[in-house]
């Protein structure tokens, strides 16, 4: 585990704005295979397409989108468990694609997943111990028993659960309990990043805060790094020093985490926002609602142009749907040099000198989603309340 010395150290380079991930120009396409005999390539799926996006050490960076999106390819990419179609992956200043052996395996240490289900990703016939201890060896971090012993016992006290838990199985504990597991399971080699992929989605909305709460305390302990997938801006808005938004393969918004919900400029994002309820009745009965007609295309098929064109209440008769936007820095009041947003009238929208109109669905190849979101609705991202 760091020592005090080392998290000052961390906490220095995060002020000073270290990059840890630097993506550039990141395309994951999948190719889409036909045929009995030879396995002929008919099209590709655009999971991850041109996103350039950097991860500082020390933040907690939140990525949010609709199902399908690209957000868990984007993060299995990072950890090198997916192979780029184009563009890098660096972690720490080296290129991630092209490490082998010993120096992938070296890098690995120090990039580690939290997923979703920790039911499916922990082995329900190893217990705790032989969970934890699997991970370490590894790495060769298990050569002294009694050194491991205590290890095991100072993890599981990190994560809040007892020594007693060591010898218990996944299915005897809770879902919260077991995502704690799953925590110090990726804690266990002594990462610098986690990614965690819809870490509490899986979870009761009383247990979500719990464990939010303790990835920023073990964040602050451990000075880690994070990149945390949700499709649930509540949980993001917790937990998030800066947010980007992704739509169909790209990043459409990135922003200081209470900038972009004080200040959402791209299309997309306020109608994201309008969809998350508010507490205050008088605040909700005022704020703008914006319905998001039209099915989210095909990442196999995506629009011409800006992507969101086919759903976009202020699309424009030029530009949108023949030249895609760039993610670039806006002049727009209260905007600071971090909030860039990927339209192209991300300014006149935001002086209200366009307005908004209705949307014609278009006949779309429409994205059916192979895992949806958690309670079923096509529009994931801002499904569930606020939680904490
Ligand atoms: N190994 C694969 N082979 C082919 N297509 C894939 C593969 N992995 C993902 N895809 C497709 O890539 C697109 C992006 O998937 P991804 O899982 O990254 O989205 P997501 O934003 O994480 O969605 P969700 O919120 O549902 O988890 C989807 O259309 C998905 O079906
Ligand atoms: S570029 Fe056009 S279609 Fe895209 S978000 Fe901006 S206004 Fe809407
Ligand atoms: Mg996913």
């Amino acid at each position: 585990m760091a020592e005090p010395s080392t998290r000052t150290t961390e906490q220095t380079r995060a002020q000073a704005g270290e990059v840890l991930v630097d993506v550039r120009g990141l395309k994951v396409h999948f190719p889409i295979k036909r045929g009995v005999v030879f396995d002929r390539t008919i099209g590709h799926v655009y999971a991850v397409d041109g996103v350039d996006l950097q991860i500082r050490r020390g933040e907690t960076y939140g990525l949010v989108g609709e199902s399908g999106c690209g957000k868990s390819t984007l993060g299995r990419a990072i950890l090198n468990l997916e192979t780029p179609t184009e563009g890098t992956v660096s972690f720490d200043g080296e290129d991630v694609a092209s490490l082998t052996g010993e120096r992938l395996r070296r890098k690995r240490q120090h990039m580690q997943m939290v997923f979703q289900d920790p039911m499916s990703s922990l082995d329900p016939r190893q217990s705790v111990e032989a969970l934890l201890v699997e991970g370490m060896r590894a790495h060769g971090l298990d050569q002294d028993k009694a050194a491991t012993s205590a290890r095991l016992r100072e993890l599981l006290g990190a994560v809040g659960l007892p020594a007693a838990a060591l010898a218990k199985y996944p299915h005897e504990f809770s879902g919260g309990q077991r995502q704690r597991i799953g925590i110090a399971r990726a804690l266990s080699v002594g990462p610098d990043l986690i990614v965690a992929d819809e870490p509490v989605s899986a979870l009761d909305v009383s247990v979500q805060a719990q464990v939010l709460n303790l990835l920023e305390e073990l964040q602050v302990e451990f000075g880690l790094t994070y990149l945390v997938v949700a499709h649930d801006l509540a949980v993001v808005r917790h937990i998030s020093d800066r947010i980007g938004v992704m739509y169909l393969g790209g990043l459409v918004e990135e922003s200081e985490a209470g900038e972009l919900y004080d200040l959402p400029l791209h299309p997309y994002t306020r109608a994201l926002m309008s969809a998350v309820p508010v507490p205050d009745p008088a605040l909700e009965d005022a704020r703008e609602q914006i319905l998001l007609t039209g099915d989210l295309p095909s990442p196999s098929n995506p629009p011409t142009g800006c992507r969101f064109h086919t759903r976009c209440p202020w699309r424009q008769p030029t530009r949108c749907d023949e030249e895609r936007p760039q993610l670039r820095v806006v002049e727009v009041p209260g905007a600071t040099e971090g909030h860039r947003v990927a339209c192209h009238w991300a300014e006149g929208i935001a002086a209200g000198e366009i307005p908004r109109h209705e949307v014609v669905p278009q006949a779309v190849e429409s994205y059916d989603a192979t895992t949806p979101a958690d309670d079923g609705s096509p529009f994931g991202p801002a499904s569930v309340g606020e939680v904490g």
